[in-house]
């Protein structure tokens, strides 16, 4: 039986800014060599195909995470963001990230996420009075600078910190999120941004040990720090997870509205309906997470496995570009049509918020805040139009446009009625 290495592959440059620009013929034309493998010659193999990607990535009996290795292998052993990287919620043996899943999923469900939306409406309504005048003196804006702001502004006030620190920390939450590209000169910015982050997390914890709030509806904040004492997580994990709850969803929801606006600029009749139904919404950002989403994930051997013939040996390390899983001509035979009213096909839903035991805890609020800002940026920004060429993030980790420079004709805001999930 073949080992990964005897097969004929194509080489994909996963670093490449032209693969980032536009990765969509790399990948058809791996697929022209291997059906469902390619190799990145700097670290291992791509799964290219979406079934594969489906069957593989749950197997957590036999993958591991990646995080551990990846911070040898950039030499980032003893910095700030190597040792939160070893240690964050991903990387934790499996009984304790299953003792932290377990005890903080009750705050993560759709019904949570639903309570949620008025906060989400009133912080992207509050964005919004200050960036859409600024389409009525006929000038531009970049849609990505905007659209960074609101994820950032919901974690604050899950977390109840004052809005003030946002614009600092926004920018190292920016810097941290290309991590994952694997840029060796990337990384003392972000270590700055990590001491930071880390700081503010501690004295947001130690504000609120001194203030609880008491009688009040227990926020995510409270949740986490009662959660912890409870169940004996020291304050280290407890900072480490709040830290990780704010590099997972930010530039994850940022790049997704943001590559969202920009699929819509060709879709104008959807955009306007989007601003009128509120219901639609919901289809067009399962879509749009189908369309394009953010992530590439890893993970590494850690058993040696067979998948169709192919050996799979121990400490190769995998890649699964799950944004662009989702126009897989195999899986999605019309999925260069950009339609939600489509039917969804159970095996063939989108993959944006990954499988298996790691699957992406903060979904359910991702499609709340997504869904929510798209409803009131469709009533705020009417019309809106290109007025440059957007930039590409790195492939590798967390992709998206850099710089989405746009003009639109600023509307007012009909606030759609808030429905169940
Ligand atoms: C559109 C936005 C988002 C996308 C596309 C996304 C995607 C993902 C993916 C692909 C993973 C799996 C990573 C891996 O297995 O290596 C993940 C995990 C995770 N995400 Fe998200 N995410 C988003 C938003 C959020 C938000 C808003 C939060 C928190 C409020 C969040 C919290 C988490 C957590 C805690 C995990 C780890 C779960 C675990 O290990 O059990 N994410 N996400």
């Amino acid at each position: 039986m073949p080992t990964l290495s005897d097969l004929d592959l194509l080489s994909l440059p996963l670093e490449s800014a032209e693969l980032a620009q536009d990765p969509l013929p790399w990948f058809t034309k791996a697929r022209g060599v291997h059906p469902w493998l390619a190799r990145w010659d700097k670290f291992g193999f791509v799964i290219t195909e979406y079934t594969a990607m489906r069957e593989l990535f749950g197997r957590d009996d036999t993958l591991r995470p990646p995080y551990a290795d990846v911070v040898d292998t950039l030499g980032q052993q003893g910095t700030p963001w190597g040792r939160f990287t070893r240690e964050q919620m991903i990387s934790l043996p499996v009984d304790q990230h299953r003792l932290l899943r377990t005890a903080f999923a009750a705050k993560f469900t759709p019904r949570n996420a639903n309570t949620l939306r008025p906060m989400m409406r009133e912080t992207i309504g509050r964005l919004l009075d200050d960036w859409a005048p600024r389409g009525a003196i006929g000038g531009e804006i970049d849609f990505e600078e905007f659209a960074s702001h609101f994820p950032i502004s919901v974690m604050f006030t899950l977390v109840g910190a004052p809005h003030e620190g946002i614009a600092l920390l926004r920018e190292d939450l920016e810097a941290i999120g290309l991590a994952h590209s694997y840029q060796l000169d990337r990384f003392p910015r972000i270590q700055e941004g990590m001491v930071r982050l880390d700081r503010f997390v501690q004295d947001t914890i130690a504000e609120r040990r001194a203030n609880p709030r008491t009688g009040e509806v227990e926020d995510l904040l409270e949740l986490l720090i009662r959660t912890g004492d409870e169940g004996n997580i020291s304050h280290r994990q407890l900072t480490d997870l709040i830290m990780f709850f704010f590099l997972a969803g930010y530039d994850t929801s940022k790049n997704v509205l943001t590559y969202t606006m920009f699929t819509l600029l060709d879709h104008p009749e959807i955009y306007a309906r989007c601003a009128t139904d509120y219901d639609y919404c919901r289809n067009v950002i399962e879509e749009a997470l189908r369309w394009y989403n953010p992530s590439t994930v890893a993970r590494f051997v850690d058993t040696e496995f067979e998948y169709r013939g192919v050996t799979f040996p121990r400490d190769t390390m995998l890649f699964f570009p799950l944004s662009i899983s989702g126009r897989d001509p195999g899986a999605f035979p019309d999925g260069e049509r950009f339609d939600p009213e489509r039917t969804v096909d159970p095996q063939h839903r989108q993959i944006a918020f990954a499988l298996g035991k790691h699957m992406c805890l903060g979904q359910y609020i991702a499609r709340a805040q997504l869904q929510e800002a798209l409803h009131l940026v469709a009533q705020r920004m009417r019309a809106p139009r290109l007025t440059g060429e957007p930039g590409r993030r790195p492939f590798p980790g967390s992709w998206g446009l850099d710089g989405l420079p746009i003009a639109f004709t600023p509307g007012e805001a009909k606030v759609g009625v808030l429905e169940p999930a």
